[in-house]
């Protein structure tokens, strides 16, 4: 059997002296779509935050077996993963076009950088009207979309997107997410989605991961997450 993806070992992270994760185990397959779910402070961006280098960690991480020894950005970029920040990190000074062309930085320059560009401008239509647009001046909606469509001008294996859903009125929501279910079965991009609106992931996702106060608390296919009644309760609120 080939390793997965991704994969976190024992992992440990946090601010200064202050460990947030703790031990945590994690996997991530070629084409899967999984989520971690976790109240507000959980541990979530940290968790995203610390797979994408942002943050130092201990334990291992892995990319198709590999342990990366230097995990950073644009290393773990050039592997495939490519990040969506909570709270969108488009770079808001710049146009639409160029907020897109930056995402492709890790790419060969060629005439598919400005395919994709236009190919994100049509699964996204309000982004194809305000190509030229400063990024600052768009909608919170508008920016969550640049920020999903130049995350994938990497063309990446695997996606992690932190909080896609946060502060954005439900149909926007409804709309990312189809996107986001679409980028994964027809391209096969792999996603690691953490949500506090765990309703919507959890209809994109096969597998979930519960964080609670930095700990995995438990993991398994979505569907034993939906009937487990206590679980239902906490997470999904009925
Ligand atoms: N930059 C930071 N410096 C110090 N502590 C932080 C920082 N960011 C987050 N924390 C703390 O880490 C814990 C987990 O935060 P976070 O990973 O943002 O949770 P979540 O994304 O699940 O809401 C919280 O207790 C939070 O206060
Ligand atoms: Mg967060």
């Amino acid at each position: 059997m080939s390793a997965p993806l991704l994969e976190a070992v024992g992992l440990s992270a946090g601010y200064g002296q202050s460990n947030v994760l703790r031990d945590i185990d994690l996997t991530v397959g070629a084409g899967e779509a999984v989520v971690v779910l976790g109240a507000n402070g959980a541990g979530k961006t940290t968790l995203m935050r610390a797979i994408s280098g942002l943050i130092p960690h201990t334990g291992e991480i892995r990319v198709d077996g590999k342990v990366v020894t230097k995990v950073r950005p644009d290393a773990m970029l050039r592997l495939g993963i490519s990040q969506i920040p909570q709270g969108r990190g488009t770079l808001t000074d710049m146009t639409v076009r160029d907020n897109l062309r930056v995402g492709a930085v890790s790419r060969k320059p060629g005439p598919d950088v400005a395919e994709d560009i236009d190919q994100w401008c049509t699964v996204f239509p309000p982004l194809g009207k305000r190509r030229d647009q400063i990024a600052g001046t768009l909608s919170g909606g508008e920016q969550q979309m640049l920020a999903v469509a130049r995350a994938m001008m990497s063309r990446p294996r695997l996606l992690l997107c932190d909080e896609v859903s946060l502060g954005l009125a439900p149909l926007i929501v409804q709309g990312l997410f189809e996107v986001l279910a679409r980028v994964n079965a027809e391209r096969g991009t792999a996603v690691l989605l953490v949500e506090q609106n765990a309703e919507l992931a959890l209809d994109i996702a096969s597998r979930v991961y519960l964080l609670e106060v930095g700990s995995v608390a438990s993991s398994g296919p979505t569907e034993e997450f939906r009937s487990n009644d206590a679980i239902r309760r906490a997470y999904l609120g009925y």
